[in-house]
């Protein structure tokens, strides 16, 4: 019984949200009202009920329409306090967190609004709520190599605005190769490097992510379970897995929740860690991603300060913030 009250309370961090998927349907008509955009949807409500997916590319198309709202510095900062002051809620303390420049500078919203907005929320995340936060810029693979090389020119002179780089968008078709150099040049500017993998594309994507772009954490990473030599070496290596269960079952990527292979992760001896990916649209943040796990595979408390301890070892944070958390 107290179990649900463990799981939103225990400090913990997110690592794996797409900040543009955190945009709730009442802040997207706000947005798209004083910015003077029209959507193709009469309210919030009628927007809410349009998200029914039936895989990833489903939601994606869905997902980078609701981001077209935002176009000043202020919707970055709105949007991405909404999700600190949540998440903070939730005993969230600290949050390493995706972004899509692309989405945004390809329909002429200047790299600088983008970064510039996202900063000033997470400085206000730190003061306000105690939560730290540190962004990860993501190429998105459905697009070319060239574009990511561009992406990462406009990314250069705010370089100290983020820690990392990430992969995502559409899997299927676009394996981690086709980055492999835009990937090298970053590691060499010193940035951490994660990526999605085997969340819809095959375990190979996952051997790829590490093999050539030398990924320090694979973002979801199900689909290794298929593959039990790579499921060894992620055990071995200790390479973290940024799980989202909601997410999961909301892109069909799992029937069922009960049927979601989160224990069996577990009990593989891998770092996995519970993440909401995109909470606004998968039905829940970070709490709800561990309460409906937690209830529907049978998990208790031991996972839970397992969890929570995965996650905050599995982040970038500086080694003493770490040991204050644990
Ligand atoms: N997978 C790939 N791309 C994404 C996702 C995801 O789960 N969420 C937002 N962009
Ligand atoms: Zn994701």
């Amino acid at each position: 019984a107290a179990l649900p009250g463990l799981l939103a309370s225990m400090p913990k961090t997110e690592l794996h949200i797409h900040i543009e998927g955190s945009l709730e349907p009442e802040l997207i008509f706000e947005i798209a009202q004083r910015n003077r955009v029209a959507l193709p949807y009469s309210d919030f409500e009628a927007l809410r009920k349009a998200y029914a997916f039936t895989d990833l590319q489903s939601f994606l198309d869905i997902y980078y329409s609701g981001a077209s709202v935002l176009l000043q510095e202020e919707d970055f900062e709105d949007m991405a306090l909404a999700y600190f002051e949540r998440a903070a809620a939730e005993g969230v303390v600290h949050a390493e967190v995706f972004f899509d420049p692309q989405t945004h500078t390809d329909r002429g919203v200047p790299f600088a609004t983008v970064i510039n907005g996202l900063t000033r929320a997470a400085d206000i995340a730190l003061t306000e709520f105690g939560l730290s936060a540190s962004y990860i810029l993501c190429f998105l693979r459905h697009l070319s190599e060239e574009a990511a090389f561009a992406t990462l020119e406009q990314a250069l002179p705010y370089r100290s605005r983020f820690i990392g780089v990430g992969l995502d968008s559409s899997e299927r078709g676009h394996p981690p190769s086709k980055f492999e150099r835009v990937f090298a040049r970053c590691r060499e500017l010193g940035l951490h490097v994660v990526a999605h993998a085997g969340e819809e594309g095959p375990p190979a994507y996952i051997e790829a992510a590490l093999d050539l772009l030398k990924a320090e954490r694979i973002d979801h990473g199900v689909r290794c379970l298929e593959d039990p030599a790579l499921v060894a070496r992620l055990a071995r290596d200790k390479v973290p897995l940024t799980v989202c269960p909601l997410s999961n079952l909301k892109l069909c990527v799992v029937d069922d929740i009960a049927a979601h292979p989160l224990r069996k992760l577990l009990d593989a001896g891998l770092v996995v860690t519970i993440n909401s990916d995109d909470p606004a649209y998968f039905g829940g943040y970070l709490a709800a991603n561990y309460q409906q796990s937690f209830a529907a595979l049978g998990l208790d408390a031991g996972h839970a300060w397992q969890l929570a301890r995965n996650s905050i070892d599995a982040s970038f944070a500086p080694e003493p913030r770490k040991r204050e958390w644990r």
